[in-house]
């Protein structure tokens, strides 16, 4: 028992987690002096066994005791250190951190819409749940109109309290039918939007934007068109050597109809829009569809077709989004990854102006 004094002193002059763990094996380990202590007690006459036992279990719970206080004092004490080490200097400047970026979609159409708005367009919207009457019969193509079927339409199950099919908008060429119902004569809208298609590939999303341009006014005719489509796309791609070639086509909802191909030429393989498309170095690319509005698709309007007419026009927002800024898969603009956002996206304050630029970049 001679040992019990000197090995509380070690325990309590012991200055590491280790030293103490080192003084437990010696005193309370498998060959340490008070298990070998207790184990003595097996030999020992009752009598001695009485007097000898509560001084050897007391020691064996004054040693545990001493342990555990200094082990909880040393451990605290570590704890200090480490906290006092790691304090947070607040005077240090705040750590870079995540910040988010303009989708180029959204800069695009604030780009359109600054443009428009300097040619005295206003925007006008409509709904992405639409009726059949709207998207397809009040823009000439009936019940069994073979465009219906060209235009892989996600259809509801439901119809409307009106008896129409309800469907999910396959262009914004319904804006059209509803800005003229709504607001009347004269007119100059765009609508930008999501349309649907049921169609997936390298090219072609389920889910894509358009922007329609709609006039409607007293003796509008396709010089007017044409001027209008020119300057927008000047204006866009910010160059003055922007050529249009004008295609017949076909549209139910204008007449004539027009397709509008853009001049490019290739730089290091990229084709760079403009220029024109018969050089060597280039080509043509179809931008957009348009026409003059049918006459039925006024009247379906509400207006006077000897009264009023009118051009219209749509696009593909994320095309143009791509020809501008060099992307090259569709399908990255909808996966949303950060990496991708970084590069392509734009700063909070690249608020598009025509005085400072359509298209700055982050
Ligand atoms: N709505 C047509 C489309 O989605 C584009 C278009 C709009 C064509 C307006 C002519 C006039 O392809």
């Amino acid at each position: 028992m001679e040992q019990l004094e000197p090995t509380l002193a070690a325990i309590a002059a012991a200055d590491t987690i280790e030293a103490v763990e080192a003084l437990r094996v010696g005193a309370l380990g498998k060959q340490g002096w008070v298990s070998a202590l207790l184990k003595s007690l097996g030999g020992m006459s009752p009598e001695e066994r009485t007097s000898t036992g509560p001084r050897i279990h007391a020691a064996r719970e004054a040693v545990t005791a001493a342990l555990g206080e200094r082990r909880a004092a040393l451990e605290s004490a570590a704890l200090e250190a480490k906290l006092a080490a790691e304090t947070a200097d607040l005077s240090l400047p705040a750590p870079a951190t995540a910040r988010g970026s303009v989708h180029p979609v959204s800069q695009v159409m604030d780009e359109l819409a600054e443009i428009f708005a300097d040619m005295g367009f206003a925007v006008a919207t409509g709904p992405e749940i639409e009726d059949d009457w709207h998207n397809f019969t009040a823009l000439n193509m009936p019940e069994t109109h073979p465009a219906r079927a060209m235009h892989d339409t996600f259809y509801f199950p439901d119809h409307d309290v009106q008896g129409r099919s309800m469907l999910l908008r396959t262009h914004t060429s319904p804006v059209q039918i509803r800005s003229m119902l709504s607001q009347g004569a004269p007119l100059r809208v765009i609508a930008p939007g999501r349309v649907y298609r049921s169609d997936s590939d390298a090219t072609h999303t389920p889910m894509f934007h358009q922007i329609e341009g709609l006039v409607i006014d007293k003796g509008i005719h396709l010089g007017h068109l044409k001027w209008t489509l020119e300057t927008f796309l000047k204006a866009f791609f910010e160059r003055e050597d922007i050529v249009l070639r004008l295609r017949p086509s076909y549209f139910p909802f204008t007449e004539p109809s027009v397709e509008v191909d853009v001049g490019y030429t290739l730089i290091n393989g990229k084709r760079v829009v403009g220029g024109s498309g018969d050089a060597t170095n280039g080509g043509w690319m179809e931008v957009l569809g348009s026409g003059m509005v049918n006459r039925k698709v006024i009247e379906f309007g509400g207006l006077d077709p000897d009264e009023w007419q009118g051009f219209a026009f749509g696009t593909g927002v994320d095309r143009l989004a791509m020809l501008k800024y060099g992307m090259d898969d569709l399908r990255a603009f909808f996966d949303g990854d950060v990496r991708w956002l970084q590069h392509y996206g734009f700063g909070a304050l690249d608020v598009p102006t025509l005085s400072g630029g359509v298209g700055v970049r982050a």
